[in-house]
């Protein structure tokens, strides 16, 4: 089967489809991505795609490529994946669930600390040489231990996030989800609340779901002004999740304290963006699965539902036609 690697992921993923019987491989071997047309061009020519996120895998795409067998992406989210159209050909799509969980979870984390503490516009200061006398009471930050945190999203990632804020701060943890996770409840005393509870009660809300119909736009005006204002905002998931212009005007107004992001509306983030310049705000370029831990794991995953697929396997990691 041909097989084409549409973006440079980790040398252990090609290894894995190099070596095996079956596979006529031919890798993008290139930093960038694919433009658009190069992408259109080149798919047709495959039975096999392992694509990313950075893609969008729509209709156009779909009706493209008449000879895709399957899919496979080196990503967990996938809401840049028409699965229904995919679903209609019976073609198998495999992600690369679990393998970025720490990652993003440190990442979650991080940003809580960074914004708690305001770091990148104190560390920018200095950049700029106007780190001199520090009053004693500006630039003062909040201090973590034994606040609420609320997860919107209690899955994988949520709970890990939720594990770090217990262990370090012994914080409560609150959630909201579609679905009630008795791991967490029973591990970390986690609670569930409904959506607007969550928001009420909340000192740092961390958001952890996918991006689907339901959560597109959720956090919006409506929802940051029933948030605490001394409350923080952490969005790792998805940026469509929350309506940017929004969350601005909420920091604006003071109806929450601060903001992590990282993920954005769009992405990238254009460099005048207001948000860059809030003393309360930290922005990272979805760096969320950005460890050589996490990315190894990535390709193996996403090579691993090739290889299940070509030998007639079940793919352990299969999204749709069950
Ligand atoms: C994922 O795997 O979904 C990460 O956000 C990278 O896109």
């Amino acid at each position: 089967m041909k097989v084409l690697v549409s973006i440079h992921i980790p040398e252990v993923g090609i290894e894995m489809l190099k070596s095996h019987p079956g596979i006529d491989l031919t890798v993008w071997d290139v930093e960038d991505k694919m433009d658009r047309a190069t992408l259109l061009k080149k798919a047709p020519l495959y039975d096999i795609v392992l694509s990313s996120s950075e893609y969008r895998i729509d209709k156009e795409f779909i009706e493209a490529c008449p000879r895709l067998k399957m899919l496979s992406q080196f990503s967990v989210g996938y809401d840049n994946v028409d699965i229904h159209e995919l679903e209609k050909r019976k073609i198998p799509f495999g992600n690369a669930p679990g393998a970025m969980t720490d990652a993003t979870a440190d990442t979650a984390f991080m940003l809580m600390l960074a914004v708690s503490r305001k770091m990148v516009y104190m560390t920018n200061r200095i950049k700029e040489g106007t780190w001199g006398f520090t009053p004693p009471r500006a630039f003062l930050g909040l201090e973590l231990k034994h606040k609420t945190l609320g997860v919107f999203g209690l899955g994988t990632i949520g709970t890990e996030m939720a594990r770090r804020c217990k262990g370090a701060y012994n914080m409560d943890i609150i959630y909201h989800n579609r679905t009630k996770n008795p791991i967490a409840e029973n591990e970390l005393g986690a609670q569930y609340v409904s959506f607007n509870e969550l928001l009420e009660k909340s000192d740092v809300v961390s958001v952890h779901c996918a991006l689907t119909p339901e959560t597109k736009g959720i956090f919006n005006k409506k929802a940051f002004s029933k948030m605490k204002p001394t409350s923080i905002f952490l969005n790792t998931a998805r940026g469509p999740i929350h309506n940017e212009i929004d969350l601005i005007q909420a920091l604006k107004k003071g109806e929450i304290w601060g903001a992590g992001l990282d993920v954005t509306n769009p992405e990238p983030m254009v460099k005048d963006n207001p948000l860059l310049f809030m003393e309360n705000v930290c922005i990272t370029p979805h760096i969320g699965s950005a460890t050589y831990k996490a990315r190894d794991e990535m390709a193996r995953m996403a090579a691993t539902n090739i290889i299940q697929f070509v030998d007639g396997k079940k793919i352990t990691n299969l999204v749709n036609v069950r």
